[in-house]
């Protein structure tokens, strides 16, 4: 383990990955088995296929795997591990089996704030950069469809499963991380739970509308820690719910839906996923420049959400 440092040190992301699942399940094909439509489920979430399949520790694997191989760095050279999850795939040690099959040798655990998870994370790992890191893994990974009743219309069109993974690497000064916020409100959990060993369970229209308010108020925690505004911002990374509620928080902050990231019509609702499977594809299509400013943002159950504001790129040294 690295020392305590002294002094102001941040980081930056110098390389990304993502894993989905090969099975896709088309709209049309989950309405040969329940009574919905690939109408119904397009015009009230924006989803039109969702990728089902894998392990939370396999897909963790692939994802960082990727974003380690774009860092050019050495296994071994990770300073830590952190896995976002709400579905590890026992009851423990889903993050110590992901750092043994990446030959990282490095302190590895979980981290479940459902889907804020992944910014939860990200957040804690920028902390351990603050106080000695050089280099951590951040991977967000979850496996949704295991805990989906798909007999349930209300719920089944909504989630599926996926990977997404950074890497950060400190730098001298502040980085890229200018503005965060963490927050949770456990008076609203009964919202949208599932009990060990249950499937999810979820009131719609009130997490629907609880949403939008939690993602705006975080957001603006945020981008007024990081002394920005919504003008300021030139892509907004959400979490991949539903595209009516991304409409709309993006509506309320003033943001232009086109400089959205947006993934959930070929995803679903991949949880802690969510946001870097929208990062990385944000990236992967040329969408955000150096010095760029990047709002990540998320909801979820707990009711949890998180956000923060990056500026984009910035050296890593050898
Ligand atoms: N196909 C056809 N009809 C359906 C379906 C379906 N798949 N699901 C529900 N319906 C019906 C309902 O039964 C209802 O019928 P009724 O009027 O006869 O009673 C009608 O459609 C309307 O249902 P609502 O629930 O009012 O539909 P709504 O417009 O609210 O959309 C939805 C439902 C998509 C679930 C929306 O409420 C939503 O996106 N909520 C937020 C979900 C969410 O973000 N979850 C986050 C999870 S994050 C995490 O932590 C895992």
């Amino acid at each position: 383990m690295p020392a305590v440092r002294t002094g102001t040190t941040g980081a930056v992301i110098s390389g990304w990955g993502t894993a989905l699942p090969e099975k896709v399940i088309t709209n049309d094909e989950l309405a040969a088995t329940m009574d919905t439509s690939d109408e119904w489920i397009r015009s009230r979430t924006g989803i039109e296929e969702r990728r089902v399949g894998g392990t939370t520790i396999g897909l963790s694997v692939e994802a960082g795997r990727h974003a380690l191989e774009m860092s050019g760095l050495d296994p071994k050279r990770i300073d830590a591990l952190v896995l976002a999850t709400t579905t590890p795939d026992k009851q423990w040690g889903s993050a110590a089996a992901v750092q043994h099959e990446l030959g990282l040798s490095c302190g590895a655990f979980d981290v479940n704030a459902a889907c804020s998870g992944f910014v939860y994370a990200l957040v804690q790992a920028h902390g351990m950069v603050a106080v000695g890191a050089d280099r951590v893994l951040v991977i967000g990974t979850d496996t949704l469809s295991r805990i989906t009743d798909w007999s349930d219309r209300t719920t089944a069109p909504l989630f599926a499963d996926g990977a997404g993974a950074v890497v950060i690497e400190s730098v001298e000064g502040q980085g890229q991380l200018l503005g965060w916020d963490l927050d949770a409100d456990g008076s609203l959990l009964s919202l949208l739970q599932a009990e060990i060993g249950g499937y999810i369970q979820m009131e719609g229209k009130e997490v629907y509308r609880r949403a939008v308010r939690i993602m705006v108020d975080s957001a603006e925690k945020s981008m007024a820690h990081a002394g920005v505004t919504s003008d300021d911002i030139k892509m907004i990374v959400p979490h991949q719910a539903n595209i009516r509620i991304i409409q709309a928080a993006c509506d309320r902050l003033g943001v232009p839906l086109e400089r959205a990231a947006i993934v959930i019509q070929h995803t679903g609702n991949t949880s802690s996923a969510s946001i870097p499977l929208a990062l990385a594809d944000a990236l992967d299509t040329g969408r955000i420049d150096n010095g760029d400013l990047v709002l990540l943002v998320g909801f979820g159950g707990g009711m949890t959400a998180a956000s923060c504001v990056l500026r984009w790129g910035g050296g890593v040294d050898a």
